[in-house]
């Protein structure tokens, strides 16, 4: 028996879709018992070169042409962004369609609207592929480790700005030279503001934060901070530290209250975030009764976007062979409340230009210790203009001192700029996640009674 399909979208993960599709064909068959045919394909320009092998009629610039065939049992919506994304998957759920989507924007800020209607019109909504592309993620966090009390969600969700800062680290240029040459190799996007600002990755956590802490996170509770900020000086410093810069996305739920930021970091070289290069991506997750996990992998791409999709298509097939409906809808759960105080407390990279002339060190020294700030490390260099850069690296520090640190050190006549502060990530907040695991691996009786 054939199942009916309709692809909207054809551009690097809709050709992606259609080519691993046909490749599986056979072993889909073998699975849920139908054949898989992509019936129509909605495109804007039916002209274009696809770089896949397509029969002449399937394109189709008529959205009707999907959403309103009563053939077509499943769409696969790959054209990204709000709209027309959103209006196309409520008609195609309204008319009874299963859905399965790529679509992080839209899931994060309409999921909460298309998992209702999509609940109300016994249909599924699967959109494994919106976060970290290839490496499962939203399955593993809704089904396997449903049984534990998620704390932690910390991770590397970005692959643009992974890239980035990665080539910053490698080669020692400065943020803007790394995003022209990123452009021009096609790693970054023309208008690269929603990868370098951290927007994606805030929409990515706000995806996860809501299922791994069973309740709906909204976009505006995520505190976001992106790379442009990050020079070569804070690359360069940070490895003298024996660190790497990264943007991270962090959630964690303490006592009920949700704390939730994507933000630059100085990540330790011991951390096993540190390694995560180029465009991979990675998220550590730690519930109280798996402990801590790693997932590793391409976070974006045709192919590895194209395993997700494929991968839920195949989930559908296969519910729909046992007339069976999985759809989780996080908006059934009580919302918790987010903590507007966001920042980590722990331990502060300072940056700061200031003029190297007598006494200058023990004013600064002096404006951390009057706002409670103990100093871990200092280093401190000569620039040009009797100017010197002085790098701070605090102890473990409250975030408000922090900031009246920095606010009082911009004051001194002899600073010229808090150039930049960023967080210095701890092996972990409760105790080291990868020697946890290490010590597991270390005494396999223990795990094994
Ligand atoms: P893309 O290359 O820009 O492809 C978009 C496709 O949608 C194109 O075929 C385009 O048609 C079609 N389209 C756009 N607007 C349309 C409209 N109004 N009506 C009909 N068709 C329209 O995008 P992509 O990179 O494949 O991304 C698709 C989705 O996957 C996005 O939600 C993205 O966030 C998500 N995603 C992408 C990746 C990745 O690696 N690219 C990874 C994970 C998730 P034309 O070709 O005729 O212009
Ligand atoms: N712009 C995204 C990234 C693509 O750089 O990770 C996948 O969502």
């Amino acid at each position: 028996m054939d199942v009916v399909m309709g692809l909207l979208g054809c551009g690097t993960v809709g050709a992606g879709v259609v080519e691993l599709t046909r490749r599986r064909a056979e072993r889909i068959e073998e699975m849920t018992g139908t054949r898989p045919v992509i019936k129509k394909i909605l495109v804007r320009d039916t002209t274009k070169p696809r770089g896949v092998r397509l029969h002449g009629e399937v394109l189709t610039d008529r959205p009707e042409d999907v959403l309103d065939d009563p053939t077509v049992g499943l769409v696969i919506e790959t054209i990204g962004g709000i709209e027309p994304a959103r209006s196309f998957i409520l008609r195609a759920i309204a008319a009874g369609k299963h859905v399965v989507t790529a679509n992080k924007d839209l899931m994060a800020l309409h999921g909460e609207e298309i998992l209702d209607a999509a609940e109300s019109a016994h249909v599924e909504v699967f959109y494994e592929a919106a976060v970290g592309g290839a490496i499962p993620l939203i399955r593993p966090l809704k089904g396997c480790l449903t049984s534990n009390e998620i704390t932690d969600l910390k991770g590397i969700i970005n692959g643009t700005t992974n890239y980035i800062v990665s080539k910053m680290t490698e080669t020692g240029a400065d943020f803007e030279a790394v995003l022209a040459e990123a452009q021009a190799l096609g790693y970054a996007e023309s208008d690269p503001t929603s990868d370098v600002d951290g927007l994606d990755a805030a929409r990515k956590l706000t995806i996860l934060a809501s299922i791994a802490f069973h309740t709906r996170v909204n976009l505006a509770d995520v505190s976001v901070r992106g790379i442009r900020s990050i020079t070569a000086a804070d690359v360069a410093y940070a490895k003298e530290l024996n660190c790497v810069i990264k943007l991270l996305a962090v959630g964690r739920e303490r006592d009920g209250v949700l704390q939730l930021e994507v933000r630059p970091s100085l990540v330790p070289l011991a951390h096993p975030l540190a390694a995560v290069s180029d465009a991979f991506n990675a998220l550590f997750v730690r519930g109280d009764a798996a402990g801590d996990l790693m997932f590793f992998g391409r976070g974006a791409g045709c192919m590895p976007t194209a395993s997700a999709v494929v991968g839920d298509v195949i989930e559908v097939l296969q519910n729909m062979r046992m007339g069976i409906s999985e759809t989780v809808g996080a908006t059934r759960l009580p919302r918790k409340v987010v903590a507007t105080n966001q920042g980590p407390e722990g331990r502060y990279y300072i940056r700061l230009t200031a003029k190297d002339r007598p006494g200058v060190f023990a004013q600064v020294a002096g404006v951390f210790g009057d706002a409670g700030v103990s100093m871990e490390s200092v280093l401190q260099r000569r620039l040009a203009d009797q100017d010197a850069q002085i790098v701070v690296v605090t102890h473990s520090v409250r975030q408000a001192e922090l900031t009246a640190a920095a606010d009082r050190l911009a004051l001194l006549e002899a600073v010229a700029a808090v150039d930049n502060v960023l967080p210095v990530e701890e092996m972990d907040a409760d105790g080291p996640v990868m020697d946890d695991i290490m010590d597991d691996l270390a005494a396999p009786t223990a795990s094994l009674s």
